[in-house]
């Protein structure tokens, strides 16, 4: 029988973590024949509601699950993990400045860094999901000198599922017929999510809905403005859409691409004039032996690449803000 893929969750405890573990435990991640063993990390203070957790995945049964590890210590939540994803992160409070948070999150992201550096598998794979994302996975890539750049991940696909959806939705068609949609830039309501290039079936997206404002001027803040239209409408920021998106990323990764292309925020070497050394959104395709990289030959417009790029310039701000208190170099 295969061996055990571990996976390491920060903020276990949380909205996104209830969400998120159970479908990991199924086998929605890795497949129905892929046993897992979660190692769950906590703070502290969210330690007792971990154990109710756990307590739940026990009575779940999973065949597929082979250990539960609870730890508020990053040397044993990321000792041997094939995977760590990031989802805990400390929320923006009232009158906390944008740079207190970059600070903030900053510290236990250079923490977090550097106790998979030296605990985790070399190969690991590392996706941030915990805000600001981007941000905080160029602090734990920068915190984590001996794992590749290439092994950190930060989240856009729900970005890009929220936007598949607006789309399919206003041309009146099943969400399956809308592909190649790419979401640039920052996760952030600065995010690009480009609609000419976009599909729908065989039909460029722009030639099935052809009201350019709308396009412009509903789709594009509506996919940006998301997660705040969730949160008034719930009163709690979006957490199963949040775990779906998990999932589909790292399935994505650990699966060669046929057909469509993902979003997700990769280690920049310049690829489309964006800033190299950022972790920034771009499209992804995975090869037949695993290997990940930007698709080639996109054509943008000067209004996508303007969007791109006052989004990318957020993403060298927050870095400025973030580095500078933390003592990282660029
Ligand atoms: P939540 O507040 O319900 O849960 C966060 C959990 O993380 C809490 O249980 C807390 O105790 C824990 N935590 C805090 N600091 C920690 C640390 N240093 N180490 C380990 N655990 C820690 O939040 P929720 O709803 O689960 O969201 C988590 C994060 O995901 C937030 O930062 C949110 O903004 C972000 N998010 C990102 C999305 C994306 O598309 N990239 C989408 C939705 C949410």
């Amino acid at each position: 029988s295969k061996a055990p893929i571990r996976v390491a969750v920060t903020g276990a405890a949380g909205n996104i973590g209830y969400a998120l573990l159970f479908r990991i435990a199924s086998g929605q991640m890795f497949g129905p024949d892929q046993p897992v063993a979660l190692n769950l990390i906590e703070i502290e203070p969210g330690m007792a509601a971990l154990k109710g957790v756990a307590m739940e995945l026990d009575d779940c049964a999973f065949p597929l699950l082979t250990e539960i590890v609870q730890t508020s210590d990053l040397a044993v939540g990321f000792k041997d993990v094939d995977w760590a994803l990031l989802v805990g992160s400390v929320p923006r409070k009232q009158g906390m400045e944008r740079a207190d948070l970059l600070g903030i999150n900053g510290k236990v992201f250079v923490g977090q860094g550097k106790a998979i550096n030296d605990n985790a598998k070399p190969s690991v794979r590392v996706v941030v999901v915990g805000n600001p994302c981007n941000t905080n996975c160029l602090i734990a890539m920068k915190s984590a000198p001996d794992i590749p750049n290439n092994q950190f991940f930060a989240m856009t696909r729900l970005d890009e599922n929220r936007a598949k959806t607006q789309l399919a939705q206003k041309a009146g068609v099943s969400v399956k017929e809308v592909s190649e949609l790419c979401v640039w830039g920052n996760h952030s309501p600065t995010m690009f999510p480009d609609f000419y290039n976009a599909k729908i079936g065989r039909l460029k997206a722009t030639d099935v809905i052809t009201d350019a404002a709308w396009l412009k001027d509903t789709f594009v803040p509506v996919v940006g403005q998301r997660g705040k239209a969730i949160i008034e409408a719930r009163g709690a920021s979006s957490a199963a859409s949040a775990a779906n998106a998990v999932v589909d990323t790292v399935r994505d990764l650990c699966t060669p691409t046929r057909g469509d292309f993902h979003s997700v925020c990769v280690i920049s070497n310049g690829e489309y004039g964006t800033p190299a050394g950022l972790i920034t959104s771009m499209p992804i395709k995975v090869d037949a032996i695993g290997k990940w990289r930007v698709v080639e030959g996109i054509k943008l417009t000067d209004y996508a690449k303007e969007k791109i790029a006052a989004s990318n310039q957020e993403l060298l701000d927050e870095r400025e803000m973030a580095f500078g208190q933390l003592g990282l170099s660029i």
